[in-house]
């Protein structure tokens, strides 16, 4: 098969990927996909560096065997924590979701006060931080982890009361910083963008970081020559976890924003 028509790969935690498929759909609706969630091991957001680490290796594996051309590690704490590892590891081109989020974030920054929100571990690795400095020299980035938001992204209190209530308590402080970019760094938080909304201000503009990964595999397979075309036919995307298929797949719906037909488990 022509390198071009292969799949591209994409791994997570668990099901919060699906917001980066829904994404690169959108993006590159003529690729084939295939997705594989940890879900037998999640969460990666209060993990240390040296698991996360393991298990993202373990997950590019896996998905090499399905002759990907191009890896997306959707996770936000895999992107902070393993991409250096992966990408010594591997000779398959990786994209990791902080960087084309950063370039983002000081792109549209008005004053360079950028906000990060993510799990522990992604604030945790200060990755977002680093960038920010690298890219944006001129701005300040102030960080803060919001573990509780993945559990209550899951459950579906996306307007939530409950989750209104802890959104502002996470993120009062950085209101009262006078943040005006804040950067979703977490797969989950693209689900809660109107709860975080009202926590923070209408003023404050978002950086979503699915949206922007999917924006620059775009922009890479379109310079590599790795586009699909559209005349391949029907792309096709496969879904695999690690446990719980049938719960992936109903609770994915509501992350992707389509319905999905079948999971497998490997
Ligand atoms: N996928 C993770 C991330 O984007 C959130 C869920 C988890 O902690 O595993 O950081």
């Amino acid at each position: 098969m022509a390198q071009r028509d292969r799949p591209i790969g994409i791994f997570d935690s668990g099901i919060g990927g699906l917001t980066v498929v829904r994404e690169i759909i959108k993006e590159l609706p003529d690729e084939k996909i295939v997705y594989f969630g940890d879900t037998a091991r999640l969460p990666y957001g209060n993990k240390s560096a040296r698991t996360v680490i393991k298990f993202s290796l373990e997950n590019v594996k896996l998905l090499l065997k399905f002759g990907v051309k191009f890896i997306i590690v959707a996770c936000n704490t895999s992107s902070s924590l393993a991409l250096p590892a992966l990408r010594r590891r591997f000779k398959v081109p990786i994209l990791g979701v902080i960087r084309p989020a950063v370039e983002k974030a000081v792109r549209i920054t008005p004053a360079g006060r950028i906000g990060i929100i993510g799990t522990r571990a992604t604030i945790g690795s200060s990755c977002y931080q680093r960038e920010i400095r690298k890219i944006g020299p001129g701005c300040k980035s102030f960080a803060q982890a919001c573990p509780l938001f993945v559990p209550l992204a899951e459950e579906g209190w996306t307007n939530d009361e409950v989750t209104l209530k802890v959104a502002r308590r996470y993120l009062g402080p950085m209101r009262r910083k006078n943040i005006d970019t804040l950067i979703l760094g977490c797969t989950h938080y693209p689900l809660l963008k109107k709860m975080i909304r009202k926590a923070v201000g209408a003023r404050i503009k978002f950086v979503d970081s699915a949206k922007e990964a999917a924006l620059e595999a775009k922009r890479m397979l379109t310079r590599d020559g790795l586009r699909r075309r559209r005349a391949s036919g029907f792309p096709g995307y496969r879904f695999f976890v690690s446990d719980e298929p049938e719960r992936f797949r109903k609770t994915g719906r509501r992350f992707l924003d389509k319905k999905i037909e079948f999971v497998e488990k490997v």
